[in-house]
């Protein structure tokens, strides 16, 4: 599928009617997944609020992890090492095992495992490794499911706006700073992973109000400020909105505002999320670089494997 296609595809991959299944009740959560599999995870812990979440971005799992334990292993390859030996130690520990794979080494270790379509690229299967998390622990309904869609098919018809913004950035040779809020945290994180992937630029993110107690410093001092481009997303709270006005104001600081569209958290998240991902895709395009080309991960995971 073109790279485009798999863009587009998000909003086929939100009908996709995979869930856990039933789980033992369980008294914390641990998610392990990396890069483009593990911000779902990462994306569904800012969400959950009803037992501990931890995301594992690397091999091993806290010390606590045990029969009480739901660990979910993601990855879309199933074969990335370090989710493999996480999972693996989750299975030596006792903890509740469910897995979201397209296959590979990961779709053998599981009591339930949910399998997604392969062939895309990880970070373009967002939304098959998040609804999952979604549909066993979220209670969006199916109107909702429906209405983000349709916000969806919008944006894949019209996204002058983030376009603009890619062939800003592009123009500039600027670095994107991406400073999210509740409870779009990892959203703002998967607009820099999607920069690095996709246009292969260096890219940062913060949020508010943590990064009023270490960016703002840079922000109104740093050499080089020309450098960056500064954006923010909408559909913040009185305090948080107070915030950006006043980090603004007192450093000197343009961000550009991102307009959340959608009514309901589950529409306003996928839509920043796509938004994102086209701003990404354009930079690639007025870059003239291939969007989906990231061998640089492959080969550093094949030289670890000998
Ligand atoms: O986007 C990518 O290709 C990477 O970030 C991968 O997602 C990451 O390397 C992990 O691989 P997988 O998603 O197959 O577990």
């Amino acid at each position: 599928m073109e790279f485009l296609d798999q863009l587009k595809n998000l909003k086929e991959q939100l009908k996709f009617e995979s869930s856990f299944g039933s789980v033992r009740p369980f008294s914390n959560i641990i998610i392990s997944g990396m890069g483009g599999s593990g911000i779902a995870g990462s994306i569904f812990s800012e969400l959950y609020d009803r037992s501990p979440v931890t995301v594992v971005s690397d091999y091993n799992l806290p010390a606590y992890a045990g029969p009480d334990t739901l660990f979910i292993g993601i990855s879309y390859s199933g074969n990335t090492e370090e989710t493999l030996t996480a999972t693996r130690e989750a299975v030596r520990k006792g903890c509740q095992i469910r897995l979201i794979t397209s296959g590979g080494e990961l779709s053998e270790l599981g009591e339930k495992t949910v399998i997604i379509p392969s062939g895309l690229q990880p970070r373009s299967a967002l939304g098959y490794l998040l609804v999952p998390f979604l549909r066993s622990f979220m209670n969006f309904n199916e109107s909702d499911y429906e209405e983000t869609c349709r916000i969806l098919s919008g944006l894949d018809a019209e996204h002058r706006e983030a376009r603009e913004l890619a062939e800003t950035i592009g123009r500039e040779g600027s670095i994107p700073v991406i400073f999210g809020h509740y409870p779009y945290r990892w959203v703002a994180y998967r607009w820099k992973t999607q920069f690095n992937e996709n246009s292969k630029i260096l890219a940062f993110s913060n949020f508010f109000p943590e990064l009023n107690h270490n960016d703002t410093v840079p922000l109104k001092s740093t050499y080089r400020k020309d450098a960056f481009r500064f954006i923010s997303f909408g559909d913040a709270s009185d305090r948080i909105e107070k915030r950006i006005e006043i980090t603004s104001r007192i450093t000197g600081t343009d961000f550009v505002r991102v307009h959340v569209n959608g009514k309901t958290l589950l529409q306003k998240l996928f839509y920043l999320i796509h938004y994102g991902d086209y701003v990404s895709y354009h930079l690639a395009k007025y870059r003239n670089i291939d969007p989906e080309e990231v061998s640089v991960i492959s080969s550093l995971k094949d030289e670890l494997m000998h």
